[in-house]
């Protein structure tokens, strides 16, 4: 029988692996490939999302980033726009729950103005109630890493500060918790659909064909071994 079960030895994070990031992608194509509408794929993807958000906490990341909604995901049909910030809605109403015996740090990344002013203020009072968490959880709501930098050289510009590698990271909303180590995307797809670009500079890619509502805390584990197994040179020998 043990041949055939996965390795499950626990994985253990050293310095090497602080902040992991993941773009969710599938959740339509789950609930399609079932006859449901897309909303539900979403819904199920919310539930992954939490697991994993706390899977990642006990494992003991530094930081976890996700990609919830980009600028670009405007463009889709305004039901599946208003299901996808209702979900955003329920889950930071039921974050506090959720997250007991964790602790997260929320922090939303992107332009929240065009957001509608309910979301926004729950938005404003977790980061606030979760500003001593130990994991910082970044979750990029109306994120787009072009729109992320013009912010960043404009902010820049405006305060007369020289243009460095050094000042644009810290323009960036992701400031606090640095670069990721590793971006995961399921889904499928191998592109990086606007996340992360400066930040991506020097992460390892895990590309999963696994749709994001299948995604579970050991196929994680799985990404952090296969992190272990990848030598990271940054360009030297
Ligand atoms: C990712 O899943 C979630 C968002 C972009 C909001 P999708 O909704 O893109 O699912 P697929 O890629 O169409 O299956
Ligand atoms: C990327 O997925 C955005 C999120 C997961 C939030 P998309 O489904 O929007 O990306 P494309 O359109 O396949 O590139
Ligand atoms: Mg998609």
């Amino acid at each position: 029988m043990a041949l055939f079960v996965r390795n499950r030895r626990p994985v253990v994070l050293d310095g090497r692996l602080r902040h992991i990031a993941f773009i969710m992608d599938g959740n339509g194509r789950w609930a399609q490939k079932r006859g449901l509408p897309r909303e539900q794929g979403h819904k199920i993807g919310a539930k992954a999302f939490q697991k994993i958000a706390l899977h990642c906490e006990s494992l003991g990341f530094e930081a976890m980033t996700v990609y919830a909604f980009s600028t670009e995901n405007w463009k889709r049909p305004a039901r599946e726009v208003d299901a996808i910030m209702d979900l955003l809605e329920e889950y930071i109403d039921s974050s506090e729950k959720e997250m007991e015996g964790h602790s997260v740090r929320f922090c939303f990344i992107g332009d929240r103005s065009p957001l509608r002013p309910s979301l926004q203020e729950k938005m404003t009072r977790v980061e606030e109630i979760t500003a001593d968490g130990r994991m910082t959880l970044n979750i990029a709501i109306n994120y787009g890493a072009r729109a992320e930098l013009c912010r960043a050289a404009e902010q820049l510009r405006s305060t007369d500060t020289p243009i460095t590698e050094q000042a644009m990271s810290e323009a960036l909303y992701t400031a606090k918790s640095g670069d990721p180590d590793i971006i995961v995307r399921t889904g499928g797809d191998l592109r990086i659909s606007n996340f992360l670009l400066w930040q991506a500079a020097y992460a390892e890619l895990y590309f999963s064909k696994k749709l994001w509502p299948d995604f579970s805390p050991e196929d994680v584990d799985d990404v952090i071994r296969e992190f272990y197994t990848r030598k990271r040179r940054y360009g030297g020998l």
